[in-house]
């Protein structure tokens, strides 16, 4: 069917939307390669060991989000300018030219696996720094895409009308962007090198992710339920002077056993217990508007009606997940009297899980429900069976993976470190006792949960178009 896309910048947007997509059912098939080699150490062992499988898991996962985040932007920009993305065909280029190094950078990867410990294996392999293990000549070229998408936004952004929403935006992505070269270059002191790389991971999903995905929220809102841009962008300002406040300092609850000053303690444990403040903000605010919007509609006997069902649906996963993954699950363990004993084990990527899907995944696929709307033409845009298997399963999945690994994280905890005080063999009594090998297994069954969830997604994603319950413009 032709597309109903009128703005070449929307059109851009779906493509990013696609990769993100295929590279988030990668993330899925790399994650249960990996769940099973938790269980049997010597699966596809010296063809794709643990080692890979989990860096192009975890890096498929960061380098889809930011697809669908770029996606995003391309895809929201003429709604709010109002015109064109100035430099519409420069961007289409640096999506070739981004999509071509991604492929090359995953097959190096996957088929040469690992190099001599030299200047060539960073150059061209692998940096080998969690997240981001891109080498050097990726990196480089990221930046120039990165330059270009800047670019972009601040043109048009300066161009066409300014909203809140892109102001917000403008300034977001450059910190975002900026960010980025703090992880570029390798230092062969470890204890610098972390305090470097955290600056992007910390940065990036603490503070300038989490107001992106303020923005898109307040985009989503406003398009989906009809809410009013005063309300939503004057919280969406409160958030983003909480989340730079919280967040920027927390980074602390990172420097607490690297070697940095001990200062570090007093400041990660109170700004990162902040934390999860803004994120209730956030929380009552989405709740809130939406009655406030369906009230309003019902005394004025109208039927409130939701334009896009299933993004909304994803919306809503988002708002619970950001504020359960994130701040309950990160302020578990970001004491530093707690992150003693917690540091290293599987509390992190408990946490991890269900903060990464429930801040980002979740409002990026919902995001990818708003290009499938306006690329059909659709005014309403209604849940199917499918749309509802989707978001339910992936979303189960997740928490029981999450649940999973929280009951092995505390069996670890008591095990490994208070009983045997973090030793060797504390390491090994530990993953050797029968309810980490369970949590283990309830692991892998929810992953294979979520990967069904996945595909309902994706046939949703490719099919809802044919559904004639959808109103059409
Ligand atoms: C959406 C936002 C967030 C995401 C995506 C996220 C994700 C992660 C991930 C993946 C890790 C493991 C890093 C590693 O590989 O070492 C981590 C560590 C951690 N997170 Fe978060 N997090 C988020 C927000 C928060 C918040 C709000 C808090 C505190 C309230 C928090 C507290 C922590 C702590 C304390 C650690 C370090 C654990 C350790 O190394 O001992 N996180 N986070
Ligand atoms: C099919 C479902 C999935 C399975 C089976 C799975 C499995 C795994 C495994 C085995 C690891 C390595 C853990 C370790 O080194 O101890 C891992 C790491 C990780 N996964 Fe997944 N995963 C899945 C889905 C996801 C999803 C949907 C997300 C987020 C959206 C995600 C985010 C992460 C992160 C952030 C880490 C690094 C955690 C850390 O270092 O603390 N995974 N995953
Ligand atoms: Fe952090």
């Amino acid at each position: 069917m032709a597309s109903s896309l009128t703005y070449e910048s929307q059109k851009l947007g779906t493509w990013y939307f696609t990769v993100a997509a295929i590279l988030f059912g990668a993330q899925l098939l790399f994650g249960l390669l990996a769940a099973i080699q938790f269980l049997y150490p010597s699966f596809l062992f010296e063809i794709l060991d643990f080692s890979i499988t989990r860096i192009v898991h975890i890096n498929a996962l960061v380098v889809w989000l930011l697809y669908a985040m770029i996606g995003s932007v391309y895809f929201i920009m003429p709604d709010e300018t109002g015109i064109e993305t100035v430099g519409v065909g420069i961007a289409k280029l640096l999506f070739g030219v981004l999509t071509l190094a991604v492929t090359i950078v995953v097959v190096v990867y996957i088929f040469v696996q690992t190099g001599p410990a030299d200047e060539m294996t960073l150059y061209f392999i692998t940096q080998g720094r969690e997240y981001i293990e891109a080498p050097l000549w990726a990196d480089l070229g990221i930046v120039v895409v990165a330059l270009g998408f800047v670019a972009n936004v601040w043109l048009t952004c300066v161009k066409g009308e300014r909203t809140g929403i892109m102001t917000v935006m403008m300034a977001d992505v450059l910190a975002l962007a900026g960010i980025y070269l703090a992880g570029i270059f390798y230092t062969d002191n470890i204890s610098m090198d972390q305090y470097w790389w955290w600056w992007v991971i910390h940065l990036w999903v603490e503070a300038t992710w989490e107001v992106f995905v303020a923005c898109l929220a307040g985009y989503g809102l406003i398009k989906v339920l009809g809410a009013s841009r005063q309300i939503v962008e004057m919280w969406l300002w409160i958030e983003v002077a909480m989340l730079f406040g919280s967040g920027i300092l927390g980074i602390g609850h990172h420097y607490f056993w690297i070697g940095t000053p001990e200062y570090w303690w007093e400041i990660g444990a109170l700004f990162s217990a902040l934390e999860p403040v803004p994120l209730i903000g956030m929380f009552v605010h989405v709740l809130y508007d939406w009655g406030k919007e369906a009230g309003h509609a019902a005394a004025e006997g109208k039927k409130h009606e939701i334009s896009n069902t299933p993004a909304f649906s994803w919306f809503v996963v988002n708002t619970f997940g950001n504020f359960i993954g994130a701040g309950i699950w990160g302020f578990m363990h970001t004491l530093p009297q707690i992150n003693l004993y917690t540091h290293g084990t599987q509390w992190p990527a408990a946490h991890g899980h269900l903060a990464f899907y429930g801040a980002y995944a979740t409002i990026l696929i919902g995001m990818f429900y708003m290009g499938v709307q306006r690329k059909n033409g659709i005014k309403y845009l209604r849940a199917t069976f499918a749309s509802k298997m989707g978001v339910f399963l992936t979303t189960f999945g997740v928490l029981g993976m999450t649940m999973a690994l929280t009951a092995s994280a505390y069996q670890q905890t008591i095990i490994e470190r208070a009983q045997w005080g973090a030793t060797w063999e504390g390491y090994f009594a530990a993953q050797e006792s029968v309810w980490m090998i369970q949590g283990y297994g309830w692991r892998l069954a929810m992953g294979v949960v979520t990967f069904v969830g996945f595909l309902y997604l994706i046939k949703d994603l490719l099919t809802t178009s044919k559904d004639p319950r959808h109103v059409r413009d």
